[in-house]
């Protein structure tokens, strides 16, 4: 069988003012991705290969933020804002290539599921011509209403055109449609726009296809897989929803989370099962927990890779670029960034380690801090396996500590260390035998 081609068009050219940004409505993050882009993604997973975006602003901004899974996404400005069916149409050019299905999807509804959108896309496959996604809800105002006769979909009814028995009815329209492509120009073109909002509703399409004789159908998706995001307070929802999902798939595949609600996840986190995430952990963007390893509490990671073995927090910071190996150790208080924690090292407490490579083993003692920036550059440190660095120590970048070297406590180190030597930089210590019985005396005098 070969597969069937797929044009996804996504609208996102609505203008969003409930959100009250300076920004296009589907450029807001759910877990640090666009909500345009979720759009994407979920319709690259359901198998559709090309892409038409329908912009009214920030062109260039949205088709940057979608274009990590749809690369060669095609955007179309929609200047007039007349409706689903007229901004559906201002990807005519994409359509008349000609494509097996079209998926129509919203830019402002990020919880869409990939598995909902092949569901659809496989009803395409098996003759019909019209799928709607719709939901049931108890407060269906606002929606299309389905209307269903003998189990089959005749038409949609928008909320502001249905009667009251139709406003009865609580199966609704999620706005997310599969349209066949051989037909889908024809039943566009077809739509008018005589109805109480004076629009081309694309949802008009269902009751011209049964006029031709072709077959409309509904499938039924969770109500959260549709929700559409109009102001900052759905946005909040729909990440809530985002991450409790996360948390579920996460433990499902076997990490263990202590507080799950108190975890936050981003889109692309990646956790080894037999990990352990403690209460009121962050992870940002690009985070790989590559085997078994353990998050404690507080800690906040961007970036980063952890490995097997790997022990990170209470209170750590791994920023981006932050390479843990298996059974390092950053503890509390550190931040560490574009740097190598190789295999057994432990960076324990009140440290900065930034651009560096710290050897397998080595030690660096609390306070211990790595200047890497000058004001212009950013400069290199080696800290070779097995090394010690005595607490609250100063790495002046670029530097090299050799394996197995020494370094005494509070040394300021601007010179390269050689391997198995002990390195001072720091004042010598001079004690003054009863000087502090004398200082006490002139200072009671003094006061006198
Ligand atoms: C739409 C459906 C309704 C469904 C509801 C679900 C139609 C006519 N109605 O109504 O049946 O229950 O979604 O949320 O489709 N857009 C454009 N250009 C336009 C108009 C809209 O790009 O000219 C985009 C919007 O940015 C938005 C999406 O299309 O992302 C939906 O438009 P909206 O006006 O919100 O439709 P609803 O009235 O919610
Ligand atoms: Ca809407």
């Amino acid at each position: 069988m070969t597969q069937r081609t797929c044009l996804s068009i996504i609208l996102a050219a609505g203008d969003g003012t409930r959100m009250k940004s300076n920004r296009s409505k589907v450029l807001h993050e759910i877990a640090g991705l666009a909500m345009a882009a979720h759009v994407a993604r979920a319709t690259r997973q359901s198998g559709s290969a090309a892409t038409a975006l329908v912009v009214g602003r920030d062109a260039d901004a949205v088709r940057a933020a979608v274009s990590p899974f749809a690369p060669d996404a095609e955007t179309f400005e929609q200047t007039e804002r007349l409706g689903t069916a007229h901004a559906v149409l201002a990807a005519r050019g994409a359509i008349a290539r000609g494509h097996d299905d079209i998926l129509v999807v919203f830019g402002d509804t990020p919880l869409i599921d990939a598995a909902d959108l092949a569901g659809a896309r496989a009803r395409l496959a098996k003759g019909a011509h019209v799928v709607v996604m719709g939901f049931h809800t108890d407060d269906p105002a606002g929606y299309g209403r389905l209307i269903v006769e003998d189990g089959k979909l005749v038409a949609i009814r928008e909320d502001r055109d249905a009667s009251d028995t139709e406003k009865a009815i609580t199966f609704c329209n999620g706005g997310l449609m599969a349209i066949a492509g051989a037909h889908a120009l024809d039943l566009l073109d077809a739509v008018g726009n005589d109805n109480a909002k004076g629009e081309y509703y694309l949802t008009d399409i269902v009751g011209i296809a049964r006029q031709r004789g072709l077959n409309a159908v509904a499938t039924e998706v969770p109500f959260e897989s549709v929700l559409g995001i109009n102001n900052r307070a759905e946005l909040a929802e729909a990440e809530a929803i985002w991450q409790r999902r996360c948390r579920q798939r996460m433990m499902l595949e076997g990490v263990t989370l202590l507080d799950p609600e108190t975890v936050h996840f981003s889109w692309d986190t990646e956790i080894a099962p037999d990990t352990v995430v403690e209460p009121d952990v962050f992870f940002g963007p690009g985070v790989t927990v590559t085997g078994p390893a353990r998050i404690r509490a507080f800690s906040h990671l961007e970036g980063a890779t952890v490995a097997a073995g790997a022990e990170v927090g209470p209170f750590a910071r791994l920023r981006p670029g932050a390479d843990l190996r298996e059974k390092a150790k950053v503890g509390n208080f550190c931040e560490v960034k574009k740097a190598v924690i190789d295999t057994g090292a432990k960076v324990n407490h009140l440290t900065y380690i930034g651009d560096a490579l710290v050897g397998a083993g080595a030690n660096i003692g609390a306070g211990t801090i790595t200047c890497n920036y000058d004001g212009y550059a950013k400069h290199l440190t080696t800290i070779g396996p097995g090394a010690f660095i005595g607490s609250n120590s100063a790495l002046v970048a670029p530097i090299t500590i050799g394996e197995g070297a020494y370094v005494a406590s509070g040394s300021v180190l601007t010179d390269d260390v050689p391997g198995d030597a002990v390195a001072f930089a720091r004042a010598r210590q001079v004690n003054k035998p009863g000087m502090a019985t004398r200082l006490r005396e002139r200072f009671l005098k003094a006061r006198k």
